[in-house]
């Protein structure tokens, strides 16, 4: 048999993107060291969810006497705590904490900032359905010591690395630094991330939209004749286009990612700024996209030039392949 390809471990790929920085300290190549520590981790709780009966069940005992926990407070806990000690983040900030999330005072603060959604698509896990972790990082840009809400509140064009852990027929760890994304597919037997996806590159038009589209009734008319005309036939512009969602955004936009085509969750009459959440998820999937090719927009500019002036705060989404979410944009600015 003749491999084609030579094995890349992340670990190995992360080694080697540091030799090209001859100043580099080391402590983002660690960072994302133990990330995909913590991704491995919770993939591990996440892989026997079915087994063990902890679904959708806080703080009671299971069968062996151990207080078991929630999946997303799991995967919640078990990234804060790979983090925590490294001496490469300051602060951190979660999706399931109100506030910021300090370092304990005996570890060192590092340069970076680290955010992220824990477990992504929590509403699937009774379904053995793909979840995801969605991680964004910054520089911190406080001077030292302790990191700040405002290390926490910058745009997402500041990201230095984004990426996300999705659960699902395979286990991948996707990220970008800002030179192209790289996906790395879970070998469970060896417990590595092998490379096998190298720098992905979104397709320029797709044929697949991915909203939930029970909310049709409360979107605006220019996105109701949006997704009428994705609906309409046309053989040269692909059209219909099929429709997929799995509710599950790091699945939705992995899809989008590979396939093309355009994810969006809108705003709408009931939620103007719609329900998924600048920090943790919009920016640093957004950052994917563009990176590899796409286009992200909040329906004016792209999320990326977003200024956030509150942790949790919300934003209408559309992202996917640069002429699907254009020709959006144009529906949605009354061009067409
Ligand atoms: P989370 O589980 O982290 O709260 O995120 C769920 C989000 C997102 O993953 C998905 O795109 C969206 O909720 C689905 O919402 P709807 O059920 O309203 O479609
Ligand atoms: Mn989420
Ligand atoms: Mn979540």
């Amino acid at each position: 048999m003749i491999l084609q390809k030579k094995f890349m471990t992340l670990e190995r790929f992360i080694y080697e993107q540091e030799q090209l920085y001859p100043n580099a300290t080391g402590q983002f190549s660690g960072l994302l060291h133990d990330l995909s520590l913590a991704a491995k981790l919770v993939w591990r709780e996440v892989s026997k969810a079915g087994l063990v009966n902890i679904l959708g069940v806080t703080h009671k005992t299971n069968t062996s006497g151990d207080v078991v926990k929630k999946l997303d407070e799991f995967a919640d806990e078990t990234v804060y705590k790979a983090m925590d000690h490294g001496g490469h983040v300051c602060v951190m900030a979660s999706e399931e904490n109100e506030d910021i999330l300090h370092i304990p005072d005996e570890y060192k603060a590092g340069k970076y900032v680290l955010l992220f959604d824990p477990l992504d698509g929590s509403s699937n896990i009774d379904a053995n359905i793909t979840l995801g972790t969605i991680f964004s990082i910054y520089n911190r840009i406080s001077p030292g010591g302790k990191g700040t809400l405002d290390d926490c509140l910058q745009s997402g064009s500041n990201q230095v690395a984004a990426g996300y852990i999705i659960y699902g027929t395979s286990t991948m760890f996707v990220y970008t630094t800002g030179h192209g994304v790289h996906g790395f597919t879970l070998d469970p037997s060896v417990g590595e991330f092998l490379l096998s996806h190298e720098n992905i590159r979104i397709p320029k038009k797709g044929k697949i939209y991915s909203m939930n589209e029970g909310n049709y009734r409360n979107w605006s008319s220019e996105l109701q004749r949006y997704v009428d005309y994705l609906k309409e036939s046309d053989k040269e512009t692909a059209r219909p286009y099929s429709m997929r969602y799995i509710g599950t955004m790091a699945g939705d936009a992995h899809r989008t990612l590979l396939y093309g085509g355009i994810f969006a969750y809108p705003g709408d009459k009931k939620n103007p700024e719609g329900k998924l959440r600048l920090c943790y998820e919009c920016n640093p999937m957004a950052f994917i996209i563009e990176q590899a090719g796409g286009r992200s927009s909040n329906g004016k500019q792209s999320i990326l030039n977003v200024q956030p002036t509150s942790l949790h705060q919300h934003t209408p989404v559309f992202l996917g392949s640069e002429e699907d979410v254009k020709l959006c944009e144009e529906f949605l600015q009354g061009k067409r």
